[in-house]
């Protein structure tokens, strides 16, 4: 499978089945995460891979996570991302938005099923998991097996805006 096709078999899933994900598989996912780019290689994410029930249960009192097996909650760490000098703008959002996605590629790559979720209580996932206030939980990933296979790769033609929409050459 080439890059093209593997970014169009992703979708998100929302219905799992109740097989765990296995331990090699989120070795590979994590290393995925681990290679990604952060600006000036701050490397300012920190992930909590979510495996038990009582974690998922946890997990699962801030934000729906489809009866996932497996939830990494992504949090951007505010004493170490970059911060642009010109408008002090800081990146650890994108940081850790980059390697969400590096994960949730490979978990396709891997024959496994993800959605990404940011509508979540982030209150509750602090106080769940005892953040430190430098720590802000940005994205969940929640990964399984889909209960309904993935998603047609022709799909996009109807589900996304066209090409010319959503790219200008040389001026907007
Ligand atoms: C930043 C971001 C936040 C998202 N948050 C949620 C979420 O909280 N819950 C959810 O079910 N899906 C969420 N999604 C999934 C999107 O709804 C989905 O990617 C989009 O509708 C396109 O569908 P596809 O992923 O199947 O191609 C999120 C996706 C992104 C990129």
């Amino acid at each position: 499978m080439n890059f093209i096709e593997l970014a169009k078999k992703r979708c998100s899933v929302r219905k799992y089945t109740d097989q765990p994900v296995e331990a090699e598989k989120l070795e590979k996912i994590l290393e995925a995460a681990h290679v990604a780019p952060t600006a000036a290689n701050r490397q300012p994410v920190h992930l909590i891979a979510v495996q038990s029930k009582e974690g998922l249960s946890g997990v699962g009192r801030a934000a729906n996570i489809y009866n996932a097996p497996l939830a990494i909650i992504v949090c951007a760490d505010r004493d170490k991302a970059w911060v642009r000098p010109y408008d002090s703008k800081q990146v650890g959002d994108i940081d850790a938005s980059i390697l969400t996605d590096h994960m949730m590629l490979q978990a396709t790559e891997l024959g496994l099923g993800s959605v990404w979720i940011c509508y979540f209580k982030p209150d509750v996932l602090r106080e769940e998991f005892h953040l430190p206030a430098n720590l802000e939980p940005v994205n969940i990933l929640a990964v399984g097996y889909p209960e309904n296979g993935m998603g047609d790769p022709d799909r996009f033609d109807t589900q996304r805006i066209p090409v010319s929409q959503l790219v200008s050459y040389e001026k907007l």
